[in-house]
């Protein structure tokens, strides 16, 4: 049941990039509804994604910690246990908790919220199949799609979620898994083995190229990491592919190849991860109906104005061009609705932030050497070591580095890449002198707080400017 008046803007998806152009599109006084058929607002991020990865990862780590890693710090534990299952309620009471605070949002923003699924009838027209059963429709001046990914299949072994999993099943195991695979050392991959791994599992993880951490993480950082996780008992193959699976048995198995030609072998586990990348989803969303293109990679094409070939049709998140994060599809969703209401908005996707949620943690933004190389552009770098930072001394967390690139001649930062206890937090601070086209020498001469982590970021600029004080 929705009004029949024709709204300014109608949005496919209630993920990141839909609810948040809602809310915006709310705030510019635009008449908006949202369709998300999920039953529940915030997408994949919230409800199966960046939300409830986290939830395990810091309460992992915690156990992690209390088991191993505090009778040197003066405290002495007793019967330390794991509750798995209030482990996953915790998890779930941070997801409800935030998907019902998107839906208060949408309200107080006067969004008109449709439960459903939604497919285009025309140009103009959405028909939504509702969850409480029946039918709708509605129209818009303007049509958003934001309908977001999903897992990218392994061909040849089908996801169960208990044997064979997506992230979905890895956020939602009933018991620690004695023997893990992972299939890719991405992101993905490399959080939920941390995870895993943390509550007792032995983990492999399987990675095609010779780096771990997917796309855009910088070579030295990719090794530093890989060893750090390695000590905390991850195995790792890396330049072997998985070439085929088998889960007829009491075990999975995979059959993996040295990437560059060696001899083939067979690995068992009780659970595998398939993490080899997401791809965009617009299944049952009709742009047969009304022609629109996808590339080749599934993606919806859009112009530099989110403008699909039908003007008053846009797309933005996962479903398009760009890094398939949740702050990328935000910024996308707010200048959405800017061109829409405006004529004009900006994203700056050349300073858009990456941080893999580890022990530490990894972040970066800007371009990696590796980049820099292949692009025959010429670059200072400077690096301080958390090893040398007070407040990781005083912290007993001194494993990692801030790493700066700059431009050797105009001193601009041309990149920011940590590993670090706080290096998700510390890079907003890279991200920002990025984005006002900060020299290192401005971050050198900026005063930071002591003892704080954030002064080994000071001090890698000094390191980039000139020379560290403590280092
Ligand atoms: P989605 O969040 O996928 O939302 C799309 C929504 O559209 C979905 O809810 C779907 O149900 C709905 N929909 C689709 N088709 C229709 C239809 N026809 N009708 C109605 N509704 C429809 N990113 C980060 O930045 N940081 C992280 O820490 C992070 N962690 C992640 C961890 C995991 C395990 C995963 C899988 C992803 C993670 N991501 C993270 C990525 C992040 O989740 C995505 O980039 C983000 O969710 C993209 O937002 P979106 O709105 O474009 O798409
Ligand atoms: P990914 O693209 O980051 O990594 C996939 C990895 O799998 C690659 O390194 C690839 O070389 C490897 N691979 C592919 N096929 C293989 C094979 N047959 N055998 C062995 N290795 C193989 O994808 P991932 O980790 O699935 O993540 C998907 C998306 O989710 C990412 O694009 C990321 O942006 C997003 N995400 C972001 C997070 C964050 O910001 N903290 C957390 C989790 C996901």
């Amino acid at each position: 049941a929705t009004e029949s008046e024709e709204k300014d803007l109608v949005i496919i998806g209630g993920g990141v990039a839909g609810y948040v152009a809602a809310i915006k599109a709310g705030q510019e006084g635009l008449k908006v509804a949202c369709i998300e058929k999920r039953g529940t607002l915030g997408g994949t991020c919230l409800n199966v994604g960046c939300i409830p990865s986290k939830s395990l990862l810091n309460n992992s780590h915690l156990y992690h910690q209390i088991l191993h890693d505090s009778k040197h710090r003066g405290i002495e534990v007793g019967d330390v246990k794991l509750n798995l299952a209030q482990l996953m309620k915790a998890k779930e009471q941070s997801v409800s908790g935030l998907t019902k605070g998107v839906e208060f949002l949408l309200k107080k923003n006067g969004v008109e919220y449709i439960k459903g699924a939604g497919a285009f009838a025309d140009e103009h027209t959405i028909n939504v199949k509702l969850n409480d059963g029946g039918e709708t429709s509605v129209k818009g001046k303007n049509i958003l799609i934001a309908t977001g990914s999903e897992v990218t299949p392994f061909p040849g072994l089908e996801i169960d979620e208990k044997r064979v999993i997506s992230s979905t099943g890895a956020i939602a195991l009933e018991k620690v898994p004695e023997k893990m695979l992972v299939i890719g050392g991405g992101i993905i991959g490399l959080e939920m083995a941390s995870v895993w791994s943390r509550l007792g599992a032995q983990v492999t993880v399987i990675e095609f190229l010779d780096q771990i951490g997917g796309p855009g993480m910088d070579l030295e950082v990719a090794k530093s990491i890989q060893k750090i996780l390695k000590k905390q008992g991850i195995n790792f193959k890396t330049g072997t592919k998985v070439v085929s699976g088998d889960k007829t048995g009491e075990t999975v198995k995979l059959e993996v190849d040295s990437a560059k030609g060696g001899k083939p072998e067979t690995l068992e586990g009780d659970v595998v991860l398939v993490a080899i990348g997401r791809r965009p989803y617009t299944e049952g969303l009709g742009l047969e109906n009304i022609g629109l293109e996808k590339d080749e990679r599934g993606r919806v094409i859009i112009d530099s104005e989110y403008r699909t070939k039908i003007p008053h049709i846009r797309c933005v998140g996962d479903v398009t061009f760009g890094p398939m994060l949740a702050h990328k599809a935000e910024e996308e969703a707010v200048a959405v609705v800017e061109y829409i209401k405006k004529g004009y908005g900006h994203v700056n996707y050349g300073c858009i932030p990456s941080v893999m949620y580890t022990f530490p943690e990894v972040a970066w933004v800007g371009q990696s050497e590796q980049e820099l190389k292949k692009a025959g552009v010429p670059y200072r770098v400077g690096t301080f070591p958390f090893s040398a930072n007070s407040r990781a001394k005083t912290n007993l967390d001194t494993e990692g580095m801030v790493k700066m690139i700059a431009d050797p001649e105009t001193d601009r930062i041309l990149g920011v890449h940590i590993i670090g206890p706080n290096a998700g937090e510390m890079i907003a601070e890279g991200t920002l002198a990025l984005e006002y086209g900060a020299s290192s020498e401005d971050i050198a001469r900026t005063c930071h707080a002591h003892p704080t982590l954030a002064e080994a970021f000071k001090e890698a600029a000094m390191a980039t400017h000139s020379k560290a004080i403590h280092f």
